[in-house]
């Protein structure tokens, strides 16, 4: 079983995580308002994929034999002004979750959980991809965002987002 430390900071993640899915299902909301529906399909990818996240601290808990608790979710932002604010706060954002991660890496390690550490590698390795994406996407929404045209290309290129 996990240590009560650790499984309360794994439970406060699996908040963290379904936060995170709110957040980026109000930037798909806030895309589809301003007609970028490729946008939009990103971030609703992006949703599924914070669950999922959430969905892999749920089974972990679950597997090592403890409950997982529920807590409240917070209402996330929902005053977005641009293509360019949504990847902005998302850059941030995943920037912050990286730094959730490595706190727990830092806290499975003080206690000795090793199962726990070896288990968060999966998320040390994911925050990478989680932070480079929308890190790319932003740079060249700043070299577009003034041109309908490239705009619409960079639309179309999220749509695909599988
Ligand atoms: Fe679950 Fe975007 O990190």
């Amino acid at each position: 079983m996990i240590g009560k430390k650790v499984l309360d900071a794994l439970n406060r993640q699996i908040n963290r995580e379904i936060y995170s899915a709110y957040f980026y299902l109000g930037m798909a909301a806030y895309a589809d308002s301003i007609g970028m529906k490729g946008i939009a399909s990103w971030f609703r990818m992006q949703w599924k994929e914070e669950l999922f996240h959430a969905d892999k601290m749920f089974n972990y808990i679950n597997d090592r034999g403890n409950r997982v608790m529920l807590g409240a979710i917070e209402e996330p932002p929902q005053d977005f002004s641009s293509v360019r604010d949504l990847f902005e706060r998302t850059y941030e954002h995943e920037k912050k979750v990286t730094k959730l991660i490595h706190n727990l890496v830092d806290l499975a390690k003080s206690e000795k959980d090793t199962e726990s550490e070896s288990f968060l590698q999966w998320f040390v390795n994911e925050q990478r991809e989680e932070e480079a994406t929308p890190r790319g996407i932003l740079e060249r929404v700043k070299k577009s965002e003034k041109d309908v045209k490239a705009m619409s290309q960079i639309d179309g290129e999220l749509a695909k987002r599988k």
